[in-house]
């Protein structure tokens, strides 16, 4: 039985870019599916289908067991999206948003109202409910958006990059909100171009770039394939390397390596923050000094050396104005001729 978002073959095409080019993707009722790629790998194109704001040239989607292509209306009345685009009014305040949008979907003015209260308490948003939104903060903003996608609690979600461009303290909090929504049974797609996010986020990853999954796994089996943690550790003394050597085989999961000329020695492990102050800890006690040490986690480049040999290419900052997103608008523009 398909799941609760369900798509083959999809293929969509603006002119020469082919931005899905055979995406398939099938996503149990109550699970999260991180979709993780690059800029410009097809993340949005593929949500924009599904949640049928876009009319793929070829394949199929059925989203809560309704066919996309056949059936739009019923789909949108079925699904929450909330993305880097979504409409929040700037002119309206937080509850006058979400209030707004409770309306749209039929709700009795009083049932939407005590919605807008109830998910800007939980957003963290009842001191800012009645200021204009234009007044929010990135994180603020991001936090309405989501909630304006939860008024009337859908089964299935779809969120495109909700961390994007957050610092770390809001990405935190939000993943937090994801969490408990996931706890409550909805079923939900998250794009994102951090692996970190959706290993703690996605019970499946779909890697994707050019229009392609490239892998597709739980994130145990990705950070496997590109060997997962390590604990990196420059120490002072050359003459301690054999004796840290011992320590870290101690704690890791794997080979150690020693890299003489740098004095690096680095160490797959598992245990994350724990267990690197414990390593520090015994080093400390053996009276090894160090220079450097540190936790490192793959990255979405890590990934994509081990399955492609070559770093994802286009890469944006966190305010979308790096030499990625240039490269892309260009690309987008030549794509609108
Ligand atoms: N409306 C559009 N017109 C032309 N090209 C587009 C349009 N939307 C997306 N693209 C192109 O399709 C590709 C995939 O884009 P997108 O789905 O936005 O990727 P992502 O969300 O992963 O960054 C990119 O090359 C992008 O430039
Ligand atoms: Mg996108």
């Amino acid at each position: 039985m398909p799941g609760a978002i369900y798509a083959e073959g999809l293929v969509k095409t603006f002119g020469d870019v082919r931005a899905l080019d055979g995406v398939d993707l099938d996503v149990p009722e109550g699970t999260v599916l991180g979709l993780l790629g690059p800029n410009g790998a097809g993340k949005t194109t593929a949500v924009r289908c599904l949640t049928t704001l876009l009319t793929p040239d070829s394949g199929k989607a059925v989203v809560a067991g309704i066919d996309v292509l056949k059936h739009p209306n019923e789909v949108r009345r079925s699904i929450g999206l909330s993305g880097q685009f979504a409409a929040v009014d700037e002119y309206l305040t937080g509850r006058e948003n979400l209030q707004m949008v409770g309306q749209l979907y039929q709700m009795k003015a009083k049932e939407a109202k005590v919605r807008a209260s109830e998910l800007l308490e939980r957003f963290n948003l009842a001191d800012a409910a009645d200021r204009t939104s234009k007044t929010y903060s990135g994180g603020m903003r991001r936090r309405l958006d989501l909630a304006a996608a939860l008024v009337v609690s859908p089964p299935v979600m779809f969120m495109d990059e909700p961390t994007t461009g957050l610092d770390p303290r809001n990405r935190l909090q939000l993943w937090e909100v994801i969490q408990e929504l996931v706890a409550g049974g909805t079923t939900l797609l998250l794009t994102t171009q951090y692996l970190e996010e959706a290993d703690h986020l996605a019970h499946d990853i779909c890697v994707i770039d050019h229009g392609r999954v490239i892998a597709r796994g739980t994130s145990d089996q990705l950070k496997a394939q590109t060997g997962g943690e390590r604990v990196e550790l420059v120490v002072h003394e050359r003459e301690h390397m054999t004796s840290a050597a011992e320590i870290l085989a101690g704690f890791g999961k794997g080979e150690t390596t020693v890299e003489q000329h740098t004095r690096k020695l680095t160490v797959p492990v598992t245990g994350g923050a724990k267990l690197l102050a414990e390593v520090i800890r015994e080093l400390d006690t053996r009276g090894i000094e160090i220079d450097d040490i540190g936790l490192r986690r793959p990255t979405l480049d890590d990934v994509f050396i081990s399955l492609t040999g070559h770093v994802a290419e286009e890469k944006e900052d966190e305010n979308g104005s790096g030499a990625g997103a240039a490269k892309q608008s260009k690309r987008k523009k030549e794509a609108d001729k």
